[in-house]
């Protein structure tokens, strides 16, 4: 939290873009802490929006709430909120806790549930979709691109031999598949990274993240910041490509002896190495212990 006010906050006047608003912690820590401040605040999730309108209600009309997809960032903030320019962009990727431990949701291998995983309740692909309905080889795909699941042609060959004997239904099917696979000692890290991997592709979160960091830039006034919080290598590494590519001139390959892509840097990177957090930060939360802070200023 800290860090992000450190970081983020170019104009203490200014109007920041809270892409990812969850409970509304960071939006209400900006708004507290620079009075003069306005926040626009997107979440898919409509419950989402529902706990932060309570809990930045004492803001009035220096917080606006939107629901939708921070891949459609440009259009929310110009057409929706009806700002042209802001000085600030915050995504705090991932899903709130509550939504983890909720079972109806069904992203946790803890909790039994339905396979859902949607952020957004009303979209279409769900957890069930993939693990049902994928062919076995985009199944593996997934798996090793978002997941780094080293076996993945294993286990996608494995649920769809257990789904051909009937559909996988729930969290707990889908766990037991996995840990019929691999010794005890070595489940816990699998499940996660399966997990992962399809709660990825059923919100499409890679895609949504290299088009909010690609509008970003189109929104921010010069001298606005993108600031970024991952949680997993695949998020940061989308993050810390996007932020080289745009601090370069020229991104021709590097065999061509002139440039021909007329490429101009619009970014000046803040965070050479991203920000981690400090163990007494991890000891108060736990989910922090995996987060990753980059921070680009627009030129
Ligand atoms: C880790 S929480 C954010 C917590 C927040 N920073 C706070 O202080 O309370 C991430 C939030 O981003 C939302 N989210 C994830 N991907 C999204 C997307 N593509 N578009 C909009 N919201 C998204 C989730 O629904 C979730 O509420």
């Amino acid at each position: 939290m800290n860090e992000v006010l450190q970081y983020l906050i170019a104009d203490e006047d200014g109007i920041y873009v809270d892409g990812t608003l969850g409970d509304g912690g960071h939006s209400a820590a900006i708004l507290k802490k620079f009075e003069n401040s306005k926040v626009i605040g997107i979440d898919e999730d409509a419950d989402a929006l529902k706990i932060a309108s309570k809990n930045l209600s004492l803001f009035g009309n220096r917080i606006t709430l939107i629901q939708g997809n921070f891949a459609d960032l440009e259009s929310l903030v110009r057409e929706e909120a009806r700002y042209n320019y802001v000085d600030g962009v915050l995504l705090d990727i991932g899903l709130r806790q509550e939504v983890v431990d909720d079972p109806d949701r069904g992203f946790s291998f803890r909790h039994d549930g339905p396979l859902d995983m949607r952020f957004n309740k009303h979209s279409q692909l769900t957890a069930y979709i993939v693990v049902n309905r994928y062919p076995q080889k985009r199944l593996a795909e997934i798996l090793r691109r978002y997941g780094d699941v080293s076996q993945s042609r294993y286990i996608a060959n494995r649920i769809v031999f257990a789904r051909i004997k009937s559909p996988i239904a729930t969290t707990n099917q889908l766990t037991q598949i996995i840990k019929s696979l691999f010794p005890s000692s070595a489940t816990k890290n699998v499940l996660q990274k399966v997990f992962q991997a399809i709660r990825i592709e059923v919100n499409d979160e890679f895609n949504a993240l290299e088009s909010a960091l690609k509008q970003s830039l189109e929104i921010l006034n010069p001298g606005g910041k993108i600031a970024v919080i991952s949680y997993h290598s695949g998020e940061d590494r989308i993050v810390k490509k996007f932020f080289a590519t745009e601090s370069k001139d020229c991104i021709c390959p590097p065999e061509l002896p002139v440039c021909r892509c007329g490429h101009k840097k619009s970014l000046k990177i803040i965070t050479k190495k991203p920000i981690i957090p400090s163990a007494d930060e991890v000891k108060n939360n736990r989910s922090a212990r995996s987060a990753k802070l980059r921070v680009a200023q627009k030129i």
